[in-house]
């Protein structure tokens, strides 16, 4: 395929190139992710990337940095080859043969290496093998600084996105990030998480006087049932949350942000995004085709189960980012370092 290309040019090698006369990375059309309108958008989306990583990890550059990039696609590597953006290490992988084929072919800089993985997707490699506990990546043992995937979770069905996340996890350096975006419902539950581990109890107890309202609404049986639940899982009932006192810097009195809070630990806090969930309308299966007709063509997620399905992989999530111009929303984890990977 590249010897074809009328461009093509050994990108990446090191040696006697003048400055500014650096051999490009001629990618063919083909090998481009679609969705894109022009060439100039899709690489300003890279160098977005890029940047994020820097901002988010604190950065100058990459510069010092090992990165795995899971299902890579073409764009980083073009514009780390093509503009010299600083990194350590560059390793891709991806289901794509053609996109692994082509820049093994022509990327000649030691510090890039790409490794095709032959697991099953139902959108971009359907004969391949699922991904379970027993897949390993073409990697041997190496452990990198950050692992990247960028717009893969949104095309991943729930099994992948748990498996995905423990084949990953033997990857990462103690100390690492791994940081991942994926197509998000905004839902309530996501904003009871976010407002919980953020501690910010104005919306705290402005979700709860909303499941106040719909508890109302059950039949005395079950509301009974789930005004139990509540309080096995808060150390309160809905409508003393509901209705505490805030003081004008969004403060709680202590007894009440000891009993609360501390008593929520992550499992109670998804529990209870699970359950308002529920009690909210939204569906209890967390996960959605935005294109029913295409499977896997955007892969949605409620806030509640996007969270819920990290549990057990050994990852713990630092931070859930809002979209931004070139990347949906975006989780950021470190690694569990008491999870046995
Ligand atoms: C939408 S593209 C994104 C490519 C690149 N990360 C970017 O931001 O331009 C999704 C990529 O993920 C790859 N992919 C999908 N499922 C994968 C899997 N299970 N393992 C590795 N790569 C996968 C696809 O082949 C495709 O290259």
């Amino acid at each position: 395929m590249n010897s074809d290309d009328p461009g093509y040019t050994q990108a990446g090698v090191q040696g006697n190139e003048k400055p500014g006369n650096w051999p490009r990375l001629r990618i063919p059309r083909l090998l481009w992710r679609t969705g894109w309108s022009s060439e100039d958008e899709w690489l300003e989306s890279a160098r977005q990337l890029y940047q994020l990583m820097c901002r988010q990890f604190d950065l100058p550059d990459l510069g010092g940095m090992s990165v795995l990039d899971m299902g890579c696609g073409t764009k980083l590597s073009k514009i780390l080859i093509d503009e010299q953006r600083p990194v350590g290490r560059y390793a891709g992988v991806d289901v794509n043969r053609d996109v692994i084929d082509f820049l093994q072919q022509n990327v000649r800089d030691k510090r890039f290496s790409y490794h095709h993985i032959d697991v099953r997707n139902d959108l971009y490699n359907p004969t391949g093998t699922p991904l379970t506990d027993y897949s390993r990546l073409p990697l041997n043992d190496e452990q990198f600084d950050i692992i990247c995937l960028f717009s893969v979770f949104t095309h991943l069905a729930p099994r992948d996105y748990h498996q995905m996340l423990r084949v990953l996890r033997p990857h990462i350096k103690p100390g690492g990030r791994l940081i991942y975006s994926l197509f998000l419902r905004g839902d309530f539950s996501l904003l009871l998480i976010e407002a919980l581990k953020s501690r910010d109890m104005q919306t705290v107890r402005w979700v709860f006087s909303h499941l106040h309202e719909a508890l109302q609404k059950l039949p005395p049986q079950s509301r009974k049932r789930i005004e139990q639940r509540f309080i096995s899982l808060t150390g309160r009932d809905v409508r003393s949350i509901a209705e505490m006192d805030i003081n004008g810097h969004g403060e709680v009195s202590a007894a009440m942000s000891r009993d609360l809070l501390d008593n929520l630990n992550e499992k109670n806090i998804l529990a209870l995004a699970a359950l308002y969930n529920k009690l909210s309308g939204a569906p209890v299966n967390g996960y959605f085709e935005r294109v029913p007709d295409e499977p896997l063509q955007r892969s949605t997620y409620y806030g509640w189960y996007a969270f819920e399905l990290i549990n057990g992989t050994g990852w713990e999530v630092m931070s859930l980012n809002p979209p931004e111009e070139a990347i949906q929303h975006y989780f950021i984890c470190c690694p569990d370092e008491e999870h046995n990977a």
